[in-house]
């Protein structure tokens, strides 16, 4: 992807009401933080512009959304636009870090769902540490969702698919539904398209899914 640098967005992210200025703060009370009575509490990692989250938002109002983006030009630009066409939601929340930090941010078990939707492929062999299935980012998953929460991925990239399936697997973590062809096989009725989707499905590319839930790990004896 192609970032266009954008000077005055750590300033838009400051005075936008829709982003936490210091997840930490929050880590053990997310729930109490949102103005609705949230139920399930969602996150997604690496949101973009945030098209997903809010959809998501909008549709399941009594669930409390949060997106987190690593790069403050990528979320600011989301963060306008949104702006410029909804109302600010009670609840939904952007925040602006890195998915290694996660365990600062969110307490142990904290989170029922998480979303992991076209994630950067890293497709060089050496950068295989930085995919966001990677087994030192499933383990930050597995600290922060409830014991039965949900990791649910999508992507146009196989490679990346076969990888995250690979190291599910090997990390003790159970695959629920997978797809190589989310839109053709019709498993998710109500799916809400991130921005790349739209852009891939209108490629023509198939797109992956998966859902998983962590498994519990066996006690050294
Ligand atoms: C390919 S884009 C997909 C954006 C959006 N999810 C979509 O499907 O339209 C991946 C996004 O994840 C963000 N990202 C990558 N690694 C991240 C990390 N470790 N923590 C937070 N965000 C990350 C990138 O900055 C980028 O905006």
């Amino acid at each position: 992807m192609r970032i266009r640098y954008m000077k005055e967005a750590p300033q838009i992210l400051e005075e936008a009401s829709w982003v936490v200025p210091d997840g930490m703060a929050l880590q053990g009370h997310w729930k109490e933080h949102f103005d609705t009575e949230a139920g399930e509490l969602c996150l997604e990692i690496g949101c973009g512009m945030g098209r997903f989250i809010s959809q998501m938002a909008a549709q399941h109002p009594e669930q409390g959304w949060i997106g987190l983006e690593r790069i403050s030009s990528v979320l600011a630009r989301g963060i306008k636009r949104l702006e410029k066409s909804e109302e600010a939601r009670p609840n939904l929340r952007f925040l602006r870090g890195d998915a290694v930090e996660l365990r600062n941010v969110f307490g142990p078990g904290e989170l029922d769902r998480i979303y992991l939707n076209f994630s950067d492929p890293w497709p060089k062999e050496r950068h295989a540490k930085r995919r966001l299935t990677a087994p030192s980012y499933l383990a930050i998953y597995r600290a922060i969702l409830r014991e039965d929460g949900l990791l649910q991925m999508k992507t146009d990239n196989e490679i990346l698919f076969d990888f995250s399936l690979e190291q599910l697997q090997t990390q003790g973590w159970q695959v629920l539904q997978e797809s190589r062809d989310l839109h053709g096989a019709g498993i998710l009725p109500d799916n809400v398209m991130t921005e790349y989707e739209e852009k891939f499905v209108k490629q023509g590319k198939k797109i992956c899914f998966l859902q998983a839930v962590p498994q519990a790990l066996a006690k050294d004896s």
